[in-house]
């Protein structure tokens, strides 16, 4: 179902806070069940960097949400898993620094802006299958979603695993700077008005703090199995 229409293939929904293991989690589905992947958050980043590329003001909603109309978002398969194409310049490493984490998390508090990204993620979900990933895709992009998971993790688990992976691609990483910014950014997805970060009614709920991500996978497919969604 797309937003309560039919469709023939399955939607799995997968929320929670930053750092739960959602990419990595979604990322694991989509490859085992050749289905697609739309990342979310990767859109809300991307409208994040391609404003302050521009010169916007993040202060201003307005000028913001007219560009995320807008947007020209390319996500390219690669062997190592997706490049996204912005006007052409692959920005994926880009997209990952905290700054635009946090500017993303800014402007993903303004109703125009998730207005205006509502149809860009609608569109993701085609034939045999879609994994998505974000904060309300279980809630308010796909309500009516075959099978919905809300990860979540403890604020220091989340901050210890993103600082082992910055460290990873060489990026020098503080676990006080990366928890505080972590907190931070929960406090934003949670207190917002719009599409608060929460799990759906119908979610199953997996705290992942003290789980290998193996773990994670086998309990979801489990899951998807008990469904006859795979
Ligand atoms: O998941 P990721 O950390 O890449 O998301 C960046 C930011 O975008 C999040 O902190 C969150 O504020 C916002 N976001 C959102 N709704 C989504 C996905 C991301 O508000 N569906």
């Amino acid at each position: 179902m797309i937003a309560g229409v039919n469709v023939s293939f399955p939607i799995i929904t997968v929320d929670g806070p930053s750092g739960a293991g959602k990419g990595t989690l979604c990322h694991a589905l989509a490859r085992r069940y050749g289905f697609h992947l739309l990342d979310s958050g990767a859109i809300y980043r991307i409208g994040a960097l391609a404003s302050q590329t521009i010169g916007i003001d993040l202060d201003d909603e307005e000028a913001v949400a007219s560009l995320c109309e807008r947007l020209e978002v390319d996500f390219v398969p690669t062997e190592n898993g997706v490049s996204v194409m912005l006007n052409g310049q692959d920005v994926s490493q880009l997209l990952r620094t905290e700054n635009v984490g946090m500017a993303a998390s800014k402007i993903a508090a303004y109703p125009k802006v998730r207005e205006a990204l509502v149809n860009c993620q609608r569109n993701f979900a085609k034939s045999p299958g879609l994994v998505a990933d974000g904060r309300d895709m279980g809630t308010t992009i796909f309500p009516a979603a075959n099978a919905k998971i809300f990860l979540t993790a403890s604020a220091e688990d989340r901050a210890r695993r993103r600082v082992d992976q910055l460290l990873s691609i060489g990026c020098p990483a503080s676990f006080e700077q990366i928890l505080a910014d972590i907190k931070a950014r929960d406090y934003n997805d949670c207190a917002r008005t719009i599409s608060p970060l929460q799990p759906a009614d119908d979610a199953l709920v997996i705290d992942s703090s003290q789980m290998t991500i193996d773990g994670v996978c086998q309990q979801v497919n489990d899951y998807l199995k008990s469904l006859s969604l795979v």
